[in-house]
């Protein structure tokens, strides 16, 4: 969703957050813009679609500055227009960029107009803007000061950076909720929503917190509380690669994504083999917790929350430990009954998506003991906010349907099942052994099911003019058959649903006809012959089926029944290879379709309001 970034330097920063902006192009938005100090202005440069668009604006008046803000829009406050984008100002003084939602801004706006501001925009930013502005002008304050006395009125979630004409020499921020870091350079300063925006200039960040005022100057930052008293943070050293960030030989970020898999996952295991099924994956004070829970309650979102769904088979099943599995937003906001030592475990690739960070915030208002984080960002807000953490090592992921970071989630989430079972004396020596070798082989066989793609795409010709599918599965593959629908949706726009399979007789058997094709996660598992069984009953009504299968499935294929077999029989693992191809169908049905796949419509990669 929205970005942020900001440059205080000796040298022109229009070029700064001109690529700070495209780096963040990847998280969703519809309409971008800088407001840079030019010495005797602050100029606004603003235009709704591609940041290349703003960027080619903002070279037609030749922008330069030392001083300048930037920003990325996903609109929520008012519709996608160049009024309401980002940076908002007042009266020409000041300038802001936001990311979250201000929830007392109708009340804000109301009193500001008593006060004779004039609005020019939907948004509940331009709030911010004025009053920063009461504060500096009618009150006398200086900027850092007006940013400190407006953030305590605001309420909601924000991260704001703000920048004043008769202060050329210093950049005001605040964070309540939302991501914002600064960046250190020599003699010059950063500050951005997320780290990929700045790791061109400079890889020396500070985090900052709940309440943290930054002042930013080319010399130095100093950061002090809302009470205005000094605070330190710790600096850290980012190790997000530039590589990861850039598309080399591919053409989307997605396709790139689902080809580092065997990487990123024998990355993920790296550290699992390492040492084994032990709490100490999971952080320090993991044995004392992980020795104690009665059940585990998964919450997370999108992909994220299928992954969960995943996992509950494999925890119930090789754990014996009782699981639920909840998207995060349903449980943030029903009457759930706390169960204190069942352990919650949020899934999240960014670790910042509101309603997951919510649902955690919740569960442990409710009475809920601990918390493990299952995450792809190093301290991002939801692992901070957990006692204990594992981090998928799947790099930055950039394309918004979530590819990587999913079949990574899906490793933790199998060793903390094993983790689980071994302390509960439900792991016998073998079956760590046989599941240790499973994970070493894993990547070798995700390389191989990449190397199906060639019969995939001749599939995805067949989907790219349909309007509709079904997926179907059964037992852990079930969640697969929910990810393959979620994955076409979301990047070709052709209505998907996931049905487990055997539901089919329940309702969806109704659509089948000849223009609804049938996707079948069919690997050879104890529910086999079951799915077999379903799969006639699609046939029975003309379906057409497109079967991924595993070589020893034995499907006998006809005219209407095509079949592509993964070359291994993984057994617990099995999911995490089929994810695969239903994730190449998705890719290659949207190239046919010609759709946008690393930035689909309306979707965000960050979804950080509700
Ligand atoms: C958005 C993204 C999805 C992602 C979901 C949860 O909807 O487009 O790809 O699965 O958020 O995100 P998280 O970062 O919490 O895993």
């Amino acid at each position: 969703m929205c970005g942020i970034v900001g440059a205080i330097a000796q040298r022109n920063v229009v070029p700064v957050l001109v690529e700070g902006l495209k780096r963040l192009e990847y998280r969703g938005y519809d309409s971008a813009g800088v407001a840079v100090h030019t010495g005797s202005a602050i100029t606004r440069v603003r235009r709704v679609g591609r940041v290349a668009e703003m960027e080619n604006a903002a070279a037609e008046i030749n922008l330069t500055g030392q001083l300048g803000i930037g920003h990325t829009r996903w609109a929520t406050h008012g519709g996608v227009t160049e009024y309401n984008a980002h940076p908002h100002v007042s009266h020409g003084q000041i300038a802001v960029v936001h990311n979250g939602i201000i929830e007392n801004h109708d009340e804000q706006r109301e009193r500001l107009k008593q006060l004779g501001y004039v609005f020019e925009s939907q948004t509940d930013t331009e709030v911010i803007a004025h009053l920063v502005h009461h504060y500096y002008k009618n009150g006398g304050l200086d900027l850092v000061e007006a940013v400190r006395v407006a953030s305590r009125e605001l309420s909601g979630a924000y991260a704001i950076a703000v920048i004043a004409l008769d202060q050329p020499d210093v950049m005001a921020c605040a964070r309540k909720g939302c991501p914002l870091l600064v960046g250190l350079g020599e003699g010059e300063n950063f500050i951005a929503s997320d780290v990929s925006a700045i790791i061109s200039s400079t890889r020396k960040v500070i985090f900052l917190e709940e309440g943290d005022i930054a002042e930013v100057r080319r010399e130095g930052v100093k950061l002090t509380d809302q009470q205005g008293q000094p605070i330190e943070r710790k600096i850290h050293f980012s190790d997000v690669s530039l590589a990861s960030l850039e598309l080399g030989p591919y053409s989307h970020f997605m396709q790139k994504e689902i080809h580092e898999q065997p990487k990123a996952l024998a990355d993920t295991i790296e550290q699992v083999l390492h040492d084994g099924f032990l709490p100490a994956l999971f952080g320090a004070g993991a044995s004392e917790i992980l020795s104690q829970i009665d059940g585990v309650q998964i919450l997370a979102c999108g992909t994220s929350y299928y992954a969960g769904l995943t996992a509950r088979y494999w925890l119930e099943a090789i754990a014996g430990i009782p699981c639920s599995v909840e998207v995060a937003s349903e449980y943030r906001y029903r009457d759930a009954v706390a169960r204190p030592n069942t352990l919650i475990v949020t899934i999240s690739q960014s670790g910042e998506t509101l309603d997951t960070m919510e649902a955690l915030k919740y569960a442990k208002s409710l009475g809920h003991k601990w918390a493990l984080s299952i995450c792809n960002v190093k301290e991002s807000a939801i692992p901070r906010a957990s006692d204990l953490v594992i981090y998928t090592r799947a790099g930055a992921e950039i394309g918004v349907a979530s590819t990587k970071a999913f079949t990574t989630q899906l490793i933790a989430l199998f060793a903390l099942t094993c983790t689980l079972a071994k302390l509960r004396g439900k792991l016998t020596a073998a079956r760590e052994t046989e599941y240790l070798d499973a994970l070493r082989q894993l990547p070798g066989s995700v390389q191989h099911a990449l190397n199906l793609e060639p019969q995939i795409r001749v599939w995805a010709e067949r989907f790219a003019g349909k309007d509709h599918a079904l997926f179907l599965g059964r037992g852990v593959h079930y969640p697969i058959a929910l990810e393959g629908a979620l994955k076409l949706k979301e990047i070709t726009y052709i209505h998907a649903e996931a049905y487990p399979a055997g539901e089919l007789k329940h309702g969806p058997l109704a659509l089948v006809d000849e223009n609804m094709p049938v996707v079948v996660i069919a690997p050879n598992d104890a529910l086999l012959e079951k799915v077999k069984s379903n799969i006639q009953e699609v046939r029975a009504r003309g379906g057409e089926m497109f079967v991924f299968a595993d070589l020893d499935s034995h499907f006998s294929e006809s005219e209407a029944v095509h079949v592509i077999r993964t070359p291994r029989h993984v057994g617990v693992l099995s999911p995490v290879v089929h994810a695969i191809p239903v994730q190449l169908l998705a890719y290659h049905s949207a190239l046919m379709r010609g759709t946008d796949v690393d930035k689909p419509r309306n979707l965000a990669k960050s979804v950080t309001v509700e």
